[in-house]
């Protein structure tokens, strides 16, 4: 297993990785995780790739993966949360792991090398999670997030709505 920055060759993997939810979802209704109404069309997924790349040259984006077998097999981004001056310190964490990947550790190296990767590029980060996203609220708590808000009825799966949570943590 390899944790490193995400490339433009990754993107068939990539894509797969990010089909690879839409499946997971018919299956599992607790996988925390957002969809389209349709999964997407592979020219829009370039096109988002694409944009993903373009972020990071600029410096506004930092994406780490795990990578097996030249397969991508778990990804974390943290992207500004705008682009508005009074709002460029601060960055929004998002990572997600391959069902038969997750419980091994993989998050957890996932995370620690992209807040170290994120060390003056941001000064604050914030992420939202799922109240009942057991096992992501404690590797979040273990890296130094904290709670600070909630999003009453935030998420909508079906006619099941749970709460998300706000955490952040300072940088540096
Ligand atoms: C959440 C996610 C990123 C965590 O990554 P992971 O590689 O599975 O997590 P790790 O193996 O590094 O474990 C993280 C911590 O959770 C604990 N944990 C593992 N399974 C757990 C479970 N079912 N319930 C509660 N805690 C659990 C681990 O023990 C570990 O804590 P420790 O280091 O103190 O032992 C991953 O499971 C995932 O992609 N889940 C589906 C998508 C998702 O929910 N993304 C987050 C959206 S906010």
């Amino acid at each position: 297993m390899v944790i490193r920055p995400v490339r433009w060759s990754d993107f068939p993997t990539f894509v797969e990785f990010y089909y690879s939810r839409y499946d997971e979802v018919t299956r599992n209704p607790d996988l925390f995780l957002y969809t389209q109404a349709k999964k997407p069309a592979l020219g829009e997924e370039a096109i988002w790739f694409g944009s993903l790349m373009r972020e990071i040259l600029d410096g506004d984006t930092v994406c780490m993966v795990a990578e097996e077998d030249g397969r991508v097999v778990g990804a974390a981004d943290v992207r500004r949360k705008g682009h508005h001056t009074e709002e460029r310190h601060a960055g929004i964490y998002a990572n997600a792991i391959v069902p038969e990947w997750r419980g091994k550790g993989i998050g957890d190296e996932l995370i620690s090398t992209t807040l170290k990767a994120c060390t003056g590029k941001f000064e604050v980060l914030y992420l939202i999670v799922v109240d009942q996203n057991e096992r992501a609220k404690k590797l979040y708590r273990k890296h130094g997030f904290v709670e600070c808000g909630r999003f009453p009825r935030g998420f909508k799966r079906g006619e099941r709505y749970l709460d998300d949570i706000l955490m952040w943590r300072a940088l540096g």
